[in-house]
């Protein structure tokens, strides 16, 4: 029995300590996570009811098209309803989208430090990943444009980006739209888009009636709080949303998710509430890197990746014996640390333990 020969090399993602691994190694009463840019406030009330309404259901198969949920999705974003599909987190999209679109020999074009599942899935399908270099922490658009090639398969675009939290304006994508070849599929990748408060921001949606060849991603696991029951969607052309539906297993969501992902779209009080309190957050922790002396990269997601000016994998180590997990390891950027936006008082705790671990460390290198 052997595995295929091109996946032996592929490494298996590593996720971030659990809370409770962290509480026992170093024996902490309390772990401070911010390292998967979860929501820190939860999720709607109205998800609860409209959970418990399912639990009498477990015996019966979900809705495999999940009608429901697209109807509301499709009319929340006035688009129709075949040109929505839904996933086992975006996650399942970007697999979904790999697999129908892409084939060995064929390329697909993405930043050099950008959201890992792009590349993996290219891999596992035996595409080749062009990495474009980041310009200032920004997707630079001109230079992936000068990357297509008549093998360009897919361009994929995290606006904003993960882990950099920069975004392209609409004014540059359009641009980009304009001139890519139409043959190309550019997915843009949404996933913190209901945290973006910059004006410039493209909302992807609205650009699908004038680019047919616009995928855009979205998720419930970031601003809806609903990471654990794992669904997101895809939104494009009815024809490119049919071939993805195409590859997808018969039940990729479950009832729970879906039901949970109806009423929580329907709570716009909580996604607005939990976008002021992001900005808010954003600000403190600006302050607090200002008062520090240390750069950041523009936040528009509910992270922030700060310019530790040291060694970041030593300073996480540090402060994840004081019982605060960030994220760092970045191989483009050894001195930077991911930080996602907590409650006020996770920020405090976070800036705290941040500070004493940089003294601790001493001077910058
Ligand atoms: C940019 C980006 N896209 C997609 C995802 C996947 O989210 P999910 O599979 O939970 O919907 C994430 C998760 O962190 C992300 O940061």
């Amino acid at each position: 029995m052997q595995p295929k020969a091109h996946i032996v090399d592929l490494p298996v993602y590593q996720p971030g300590k659990p809370i409770e691994e962290v509480q026992k190694e170093y024996g902490l009463s309390e772990v401070v996570k911010l390292a998967s840019n979860e929501n820190p406030y939860g999720f709607s009330p109205r998800v609860k009811a409209a959970i418990e309404s399912e639990l009498t259901k477990f015996n019966l198969y979900p809705d495999g098209g999940a009608v429901e949920l697209t109807a509301a999705v499709a009319e929340h974003l006035s688009v129709q309803a075949d040109q929505v599909i839904f996933g086992c987190g975006s996650d399942e999209i970007i697999a979904l989208i790999a697999r129908a679109f892409l084939s060995e020999g064929d390329e697909n074009i993405m930043a050099d430090a950008t959201f890992s599942v792009y590349k993996s899935n290219a891999d596992i399908e035996k595409a080749t990943s062009i990495e474009v270099p980041l310009k200032n922490g920004t997707h630079d658009l001109e230079a992936m444009l000068a990357a297509v090639t008549d093998r360009t398969q897919i361009v994929w675009i995290c606006n904003p980006n993960n882990p950099t939290g920069t975004i392209v304006s609409e004014t540059e994508l359009k641009s980009f739209l304009d001139r890519v070849p139409s043959s190309v599929m550019v997915v843009l990748d949404e996933a913190y888009f209901e945290y973006v408060t910059d004006s410039a921001y493209p909302d992807g949606t609205k650009l699908l009636a004038d680019y047919g060849n616009v995928v855009v991603l979205r998720t419930f696991s970031k601003i809806y709080g609903l990471a654990a029951l794992r669904i997101g969607y895809g939104v494009g052309q009815a024809s490119v949303i049919r071939s993805i539906n195409q590859v997808r297993e018969p039940f990729n969501t479950t009832r729970i998710a879906q039901a949970a992902a109806k009423a929580a779209l329907a709570d716009r009080e909580f996604v607005e509430s939990c976008r002021i309190k992001n900005t808010e957050g954003i600000s403190f922790l600006q302050g607090e890197f200002d008062r520090l002396g240390l750069s950041y990269f523009p936040a528009n997601g509910n992270f922030i990746m700060v310019d530790t000016q040291r060694s970041a994998a030593d300073l996480f180590q540090r402060m994840l014996r004081k019982g605060v997990i960030a994220r760092a390891g970045f191989k483009l950027y050894p001195t930077y640390m991911r930080v996602t936006v907590g409650s006020p008082r996770e920020n405090e705790i976070f800036i705290r333990t941040f500070e004493e671990a940089l003294n601790e460390q001493g001077a910058a290198v």
